[in-house]
């Protein structure tokens, strides 16, 4: 109990003035650290001993050796035991942070892709069991791989135990999720409160018949929002998480945090009181499982996201997902035109270092124009035409296009629209353009230029394309984010030794993790290429300067840089200078300079 003790006699303070402070209620407060005791006193050894490992080096996660993969569990192995055996797979990509997407209990047919769960503590029978959990994070740990889950906190499906009590009427069940006897005040969140699904699930608000009440849902009919006003639904849910966390769990995905607190006249969204509850969970962890990481799913605009990292004596999430470079990435495939990347690199540059965000290309979602259109707007660019134009390029229905995806969610009310598919088939992997094949491999090679931890979408090491029998199955049909959600394709893995995108990603990883200019606490800053079509990166640490140019264009351009030292190129070992840079189309070229160190 020491190291408990130790951790919470320093945090307590902290934790308990912010806890007092949001429900004046000190028999819950107690009721929570009890709770906490309680986790830790069920903690392996073998865990606590890696939590030590940890505080004593607590910047571990930002190593650039590390890099994420996001799978299905179902889709990849099977089951649990199915991802273990091909654990040899995902390591030789050279991945050693697994996101295993949703797999605790949840209805088959009201499951949004499992993120509506109904037990917590239980994997999806179909799966495996907590048993095959934790063996599987065991076996990563004597690999040195990581593994992360999501915790999904907003919601519970309606059929976890505490819906169905809601429903058979206990009042104290009810009190956990947001019952109204009428439409009167839901009426009255609707007019603030943005729809999540405004085609598949529209309204913020559902009937429930068993009680006779309307009930909040935000996100599907199904998934009842928790009243985290009320700290029983805390302390059970932050319960919930350290039990995952005591299965051996290392970073947890706070699903859809910036919904967890609602209040009337606002957008229920990122209100402060969110911020409040997600340093209470910090905080839980560090006094538990300090070996643990917060990886907080903010889909938002910048200005909303870095407030989740919190202050460096308050940290909130660890990690935080970089989903505007990767929306703003797609836009560029688009539009050829890299003045808003290179905008946003800016932005993302100039953040405090100790920032550690997630970067990916695709992942399990749609990707949603959150575009910075006031910037835009000063090329003429205007939001709805771009959003169309956007809309007609990613379904391939415009000149010049080969790419392949699906609308979702389309809202043509707002004229917003977002998009489906897989990294492959939005790059034009199904016309099998050579082209095509060039933009996957530039792309990712962006992703890795980026600080941070780069996530690979499983199957995109292949070129996975889309997968259009969702169309045929009637509880997938009308959710298109099932075009990039199917099977692994075990067949083309066989195949990999002389799959192009497979072994030109073995490759950009294996300079990525040994070049000291990829360090994530390098210099980064944008350079002026006097060519739109072209982004330019540098990047600095100990001696070693880094360029790296992209031609997002789709013909021969050229970065008019003034570097006029001799640079070697990190993938040809061509030696030139970069004046003038010619790039061919989606070419990208990391270009390396070295300067003579000091001896010490
Ligand atoms: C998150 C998930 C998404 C899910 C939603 C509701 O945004 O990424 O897939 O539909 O939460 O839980």
């Amino acid at each position: 109990m020491a190291d408990f003790n130790r951790r919470f006699a320093k945090l307590e303070r902290e934790l308990r003035s912010l806890y007092l402070g949001l429900y004046h209620d000190q028999q819950a407060y107690a009721y929570f650290c009890s709770m906490l005791k309680k986790q830790y006193a069920q903690r392996k050894e073998s865990l606590r001993q890696l939590d030590a490992r940890r505080e004593e080096n607590p910047g571990w996660y930002k190593d650039q050796k590390m890099l994420g993969m996001q799978i299905y569990t179902q889709c990849f192995g099977g089951n649990l035991k199915g991802v273990e055996k091909h654990l040899d797979y995902i390591q030789e990509t050279g991945a050693n942070y697994l996101h295993l997407m949703p797999l605790l209990e949840s209805p088959k047919e009201k499951s949004d892709g499992g993120y509506a769960v109904s037990d917590f503590r239980k994997v999806q029978p179909e799966l495996g069991t907590k048993e095959d959990l934790a063996d599987l994070a065991e076996e990563c740990h004597k690999r040195d791989m990581v593994v992360c889950i999501d915790f999904v906190m907003n919601h519970t499906s309606d059929e976890h135990i505490w819906a169905k009590r809601a429903k058979a009427g206990e009042e104290a069940f009810q009190q956990r999720y947001f019952f109204y006897d009428n439409w009167d005040i839901p009426n009255l969140y609707e007019q603030t409160v943005p729809q999540v699904f405004p085609t598949t699930a529209p309204g913020s608000f559902s009937w429930c018949p068993e009680v006779g009440k309307v009930v909040m849902t935000s996100f599907y009919p199904f998934q009842w929002d928790l009243n985290y006003a009320n700290p029983t639904v805390l302390n059970d849910m932050t319960e919930n998480m350290l039990f995952l966390c005591n299965q051996g769990i290392d970073v947890i995905r706070l699903d859809a945090v910036p919904y967890i607190w609602k209040e009337l006249w606002t957008t229920c969204r990122n209100l402060p009181q969110v911020h409040t509850l997600v340093r209470i969970m910090n905080l839980a962890a560090a006094i538990v499982c300090p070996g643990t990481l917060l990886l907080g799913e903010v889909v938002m605009e910048p200005s909303k996201v870095v407030p989740y990292f919190g202050t460096p004596e308050s940290p909130e999430c660890h990690m935080l997902y970089n989903v505007t470079t990767m929306c703003t990435t797609w836009h560029t495939v688009a539009t050829q035109d890299t003045r808003l990347l290179r905008h946003q690199m800016d932005t993302v540059f100039a953040l405090p270092r100790q920032y550690t965000f997630l970067n990916y290309l695709r992942c399990h979602d749609d990707i949603g124009w959150g575009l910075d259109y006031e910037y835009l707007r000063q090329f003429g660019v205007e939001e709805v035409a771009h959003k169309r134009f956007l809309s007609d390029y990613f379904q391939g229905k415009c000149f010049g296009s080969e790419a392949r995806g699906e609308l979702y969610n389309d809202d043509p009310r707002l004229g917003d629209a977002r998009h489906c598919g897989t990294t492959a088939s939005l790059c034009g992997m199904e016309t099998g353009s050579e082209q095509s094949l060039n933009l996957d491999i530039m792309l990712h090679a962006f992703l890795f230029t980026q600080s941070g931890l780069p996530i690979l979408y499983s199957g995109d090491e292949l070129g996975q394309l889309n997968d259009y029998s969702y169309h045929c199955d009637p509880i997938k049909r009308e959710d298109s984010r099932f075009l990039h959600r199917g099977n692994f394709d075990w067949a083309a893995a066989e195949k990999r030794s002389t799959n192009p995108l497979y072994q030109a990603l073995l490759k950009l990883e294996a300079i990525r993790k040994g070049e000291k200019a990829f360090h994530a606490d390098a210099d980064v800053w944008t350079l002026e290429p006097k060519n739109t079509h072209i982004l330019a990166i540098g990047r600095y640490y100990q001696g070693d300067k880094l360029l790296a140019l992209f031609n997002f264009g789709r013909g021969n351009e050229t970065a008019w840089l003034e570097e006029g030292e001799v640079y070697e190129d990190l993938l040809t070992g061509e030696k030139l200078d970069a004046k003038a840079v010619a790039m061919k189309p989606y070419e990208f070229r990391w270009l390396i300079l070295r300067y003579p160190q000091e001896k010490e």
